[in-house]
Order: structure tokens, then sequence, then C-alpha cells
């Protein structure tokens, strides 16, 4: 892996990347007084309230409430991780994007390095796909090619390509020096079995490129076209670009072809994504050739609100289908839907869409079981339910599963239906949660305290900083909020001027992040003329707090223990500034 990108870049990237331009190429704004509005391209409106503020660098949306900064933006709009939202970014720049050094095992690669070995894949594919046209065996491939039901958009959409049946055609196109060869072998596209000599990893064989979320070739599955050659299909083994646990095959193709991604179908195989994008079902995926991941689960429920899972109806189709329920039920927040289809017996999505089409198929996914259903029959199915050992049974198989749900409302869900099966209610079922349900709910309500007030209008006007005192000791307090309220003008005065999105950018990964993105866009009211006494009094009112909560410990101790000269000294100072302000 490679190592952390610095602190430092990420600043100088959100400096120098302007969000009203950024946003602007990609949605189209209009100014509205000192900020910049649009629909929201996050949820359907008719009357713009995406609202885009040039000082802060900051957008917010007053209808779904998506907001953050321009990695953010990105993030979402173009549905990346964070590291990849960043290189798109610097790309948009022309910068390349550094790496600490140190934590990472192996040799460091360089950008360029990167580049190359992306540069290689693509190279590669370009290969088989005119391979697939200029081969002397290109008439029988395009022969298999058209009698699976493909047609050249399709194969072209996919770069779909084959493979030569001769044991160097690859090695001698790509592999001309030392290097390239070595780099072949690395990336898996040539095997080495004496020193020296490489030949071709895929030999006479159907290729399907697999591109990662930003579209870069990293990896290859090809199929075999006649029986008795060797495994139906050969994969890349992982390299140092690819990794099979997080790649989804066609999720790159999906998301071109749709501007917002309504749902995501996972099925099995490379075949059914294509087929299924043949007939006009542009929004398949397929794990590659693995059981469906945690990240898998992460990075579908990123791009989309709803994931069906498409499995064979028999046995392991069902316990693919439960491992996939697992891993998915962390993303379960509000909002987000996770469904189930088993086809009939010896059918798999290929086979039936080219059967019965489009619509009948989607039928059958307008149909599909909710989890729950599928969570409920499948543990109905190992456990006798006529029992009291069973009902308890039950009740601890399914307990630990509704604490892994972020959202409340299949929370409830799942323990309303518990309850009907083993004759508690949900109240009483609500009770054994490790984390009882209530804790969600006071967080719902926020209240502007003045340490929330004073924190709010900091982030939202890192300017402030320097209107009040500096004063680091405080952070020791124990007082709420106050070592962020420090650290936030430590920052603001370090690396003035700065903007809420830099501001709040190091904190991406803190726990306080969510609060602050609420008090980043919490509508203050306060005129832009009052803004400075506004924090400067929040602000002292923080700091009398403080000093009485300093005070009182000292008047404690002197009452338990006594205090030292030093102490006296200060308990003095203590109450001769607190002198007017306590009474
Ligand atoms: P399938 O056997 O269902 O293949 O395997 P398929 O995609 O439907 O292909 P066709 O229709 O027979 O041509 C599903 C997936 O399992 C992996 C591949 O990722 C495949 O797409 N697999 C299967 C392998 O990796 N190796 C194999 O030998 C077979
Ligand atoms: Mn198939």
């Amino acid at each position: 892996m490679a190592g952390k990108i610095p602190r430092n870049f990420i600043d100088d990237l959100l400096a120098r990347t302007d969000i009203v331009e950024l946003i602007d190429s990609k949605v189209g704004l209009k100014k509205a007084g000192k900020d910049y509005q649009a629909c929201c391209p996050f949820h359907n409106e008719k009357s713009p309230s995406f609202t885009v503020s040039q000082d802060k660098q900051f957008y917010h949306c007053f209808g779904c409430g998506a907001n953050g900064n321009a990695i953010s933006f990105v993030m979402e709009y173009d549905k990346l991780e964070f590291v990849d939202a960043i290189e798109e970014l610097a790309s948009l720049m022309n910068l390349d994007v550094p790496r600490e050094q140190g934590t990472s095992s192996g040799p460091e690669r360089t950008a360029e390095q990167k580049r190359s070995d992306y540069d290689l894949m693509l190279h590669a594919a370009r290969f088989y796909q005119h391979q697939l046209k200029h081969h002397s065996n290109s008439a029988t491939v395009i022969d298999y090619v058209k009698g699976r039901g493909l047609t050249g958009e399709t194969v072209k959409k996919f770069m779909i390509g084959y493979a030569p049946s001769e044991w160097e055609g690859l090695c001698q196109q790509l592999g001309r020096n030392k290097e390239q060869k070595e780099q072949l072998v690395e990336l898996k596209l040539a095997s080495e079995k004496t020193p020296g000599r490489q030949f071709d990893f895929f030999r006479d064989r159907l290729m399907f490129p697999i591109r990662d979320k930003r579209g870069r070739v990293i990896a290859f599955g090809g199929r075999v076209m006649q029986a008795d050659q060797g495994p139906k299909y050969l994969n890349s083994p992982e390299t140092r670009i690819f990794h099979k646990g997080f790649e989804l095959y066609g999720l790159y193709e999906a998301k071109q072809a749709h501007k917002k991604l309504d749902h995501v179908l996972i099925v099995e195989g490379y075949m059914d994504v294509v087929a299924l994008s043949e007939q006009g079902i542009e929004y398949a995926v397929a794990a590659l050739g693995t059981a469906t991941t945690a990240e898998h689960m992460h990075t579908l429920f990123r791009t989309t609100d709803k994931v069906i899972c498409c499995y064979d109806g028999d046995r392991a189709g069902r316990d693919a289908a439960w491992r996939a329920l697992e891993n998915a039920l962390p993303y379960l927040s509000d909002g987000k839907a996770l469904q189930f289809v088993f086809l009939p017996d010896g059918e798999d999505p290929d086979s039936l869409v080219q059967q019965e089409g489009k619509e009948a198929f989607e039928v059958r996914l307008a149909q599909a079981d909710d989890f729950t259903k599928v969570l409920f029959n499948k543990l109905s199915l190992e456990i006798d339910l006529t029992t009291d050992a069973g009902k308890a049974k039950l009740l601890s198989a399914v307990l630990p599963l509704v604490e892994k749900i972020p959202s409340e409302f299949y929370q409830e869900n799942l323990l309303e239906h518990l309850g009907r099966l083993i004759g508690r209610t949900k109240e009483q079922l609500n009770n054994r949660l490790k984390t009882p349900k209530q804790q969600h709910s006071i967080e719902r309500k926020f209240k502007i305290t003045p340490m929330r007030r004073a924190i709010g209008l900091l982030v939202q006007h890192p300017q402030l900083a320097s209107t009040v005192p500096y004063l680091p000791d405080l952070a020791q307090m124990n007082i709420a909020g106050i070592a962020l309220l420090i650290r936030l003008q430590h920052d603001a005065l370090q690396k003035a001027p700065l903007t809420t999105a830099q501001l709040l950018e190091s904190f991406r990964e803190a726990p306080e992040y969510e609060a602050l993105i609420k008090l980043a866009t919490w509508q203050h009211e306060i005129n832009e003329d009052r803004l400075e006494d506004e924090f400067k009094n929040t602000f002292k009112f923080i700091e009398d707090q403080c000093l009485n909560y300093r005070l009182e410990t000292l008047l404690i101790k002197d009452k338990t223990q006594g205090l030292n000269s030093d102490e006296r000294l200060e308990c003095h100072l203590l109450t001769q500034a607190l002198k007017g302000t306590n009474n």
C-alpha cells in the first residue's frame, strides 16, 4: 500500500481548487446574492436549494442536507473514495499526489511508475481488442461472441478482446526491453517459468478487462471458448494495482451509463454483467469470482441507495446471499435498501434475460425479497420455533445482527418481526440491545450552546480566530468542546487565511467531524458587521466559564489539601479577573 497523503498537500489542493468553478463545471451554478445556487445534484428537486459559498468554499443543500468541501463534492458526485477524490482533484490541476514515506511495506512506487502500470494495462487491453478483429482466429472468436448474443457495441463498451493463441503475442508487442518484460510479469500479464523467458499469461481466451472506479484497467478475466482448454475462466492474480476484494466488474461502466444509479444489481459472472447490459440493463456488477465482501457493500452503498443481489436458488446461492447480507448490514442507514432475487434452477441472469427480455427480467427485480424476509427465512429454517429453546436461539441469533444496522427504522422493523415470532414486545427487545436506541435520538436535538456558537462562528468565519486571545492552556480544562475550540483557533491562526473547507478538512476522520459539519452549515443569522462582537462576547463567556471552573478547583483544593504559593497567587489573580463578570 502507498503511504499517506501529506496533510500539507491536501491543504494546498483545497487552496488551489475553487469549489464554485468545480461544481459549476459539473452541475451549472447561478449566482444568488453572495452565494451560488443550483438544483441539488444529490436529490430530485424543482427549485434550487443547493447552495455553494465561495467564501467558505463549502456547499450545502437545505433540501437533503448534503454538504462539504471540494473533496466531499467529488467523493459524492463522482462516487469516489477519499484518496481517489484527492487524485481526481489533483489531476484537474495537473498535480501529482505525493505520499509520505515509511509506512508502507516494500519499495515505494513513484507516481510515474504507477502511471505506467495503468498505461501498460490499457495498452494490453487495446492489444487484445485489436486481436479480436485482426488475428487469424478472429472469425471463430467473433462467431463465439455473436453466439453469446453480444453486439459490437457491447463488446466495445466493455473493451472485450481476444488474447491470441501464440505463446508470446503480448510479450512481443509490449515487452520490448528488460524493464517492460519485468513489468509484464509483475502485473501478471506474463509468466516466467525459467528466468529471462517470459510468455503470455492469457492465451486463446476471450478477454474481459476489469476497470476500477475511475475507469483504469487493472486486471483481466479470460474465458476459454472451447472445452478442454483449462479452467473456464482465468483471472489476473492480485497485483500491486489489483485487489480482488475491493473491485466490482462493471461498476465503472454502470456509472458511465447513469448519471445517478437508482439501484445496482449484483450478479455472479462477467457474462451476466455483459449480457444484461446488452439487453439494456446497464446497472449490473459482479464480484470477481469471490463472495461479496464488506468492501464491496461499502462501495456499492456509496454509489446507490438500493442494492439488489441476484443469486441461484440453490444451496450455494443461498449461502452467498447470507454472506452478502451479513456484510451489508453495517451500511444500511435510513434510505438504503437491500434486496434479493433468487433465480430458477439452472438459469443465470445471462440465460434468463436472453430468453425473457429486459421487461420480464425487471419484473423479477421489482418483486425482489427484502433483506428482512431473507434473514428470517434462513434463520427459521434452521431453528425450531415451536420450542422455548428455539425462540431463545432465534433471539440470540437476531440481536447481534440488529445491532450492526445503523438505521433505527430497520432496527425497529426487525425487532417487531422478531417479537411476533417469539412473543415479545418491541420494547422488551429494544432493552436487550447493547446500544439502546434512545441514545441516537438525544443526538438529534442539536441545541446551540455557547460553546457550539463559538465553534460554529469560528468554523464559518476562520478570520475571527485572531480577534480573541490565543489561550492554549484552556484546552486542559474539563469543559466540553474547549479543546476543539482551541485547536480550531490554532489551525486558523497558523494557516491564515483559511476557508471553512480547509479548516474542516483535517477533521474528516475525527469523531467531531459530524458536529463540525452541522455547525458549518448552521444558519446563525448574525449580521456581518455584528459578527466580530458576537464572537468576542461568546468567547469571553467561555473564557470566564473556564476561569470560574479553575477557581472552583483551586478553592476546593485549598479546603482539602491546601495550596502552594503559586496556586495561591493564581487564586488571587483569578478572583480579580472574574470580578464584575460573576454577578
Ligand atoms: P459462471 O460459471 O457462472 O460463469 O461463473 P459465467 O460468468 O456465467 O460465464 P459463462 O456464462 O459460463 O460464460 C461465475 C464467475 O465465477 C468466476 C468468474 O468470475 C465468473 O464470471 N469463475 C468461474 C472463475 O473465476 N473461474 C472459473 O473457472 C469459473
Ligand atoms: Mn453464464
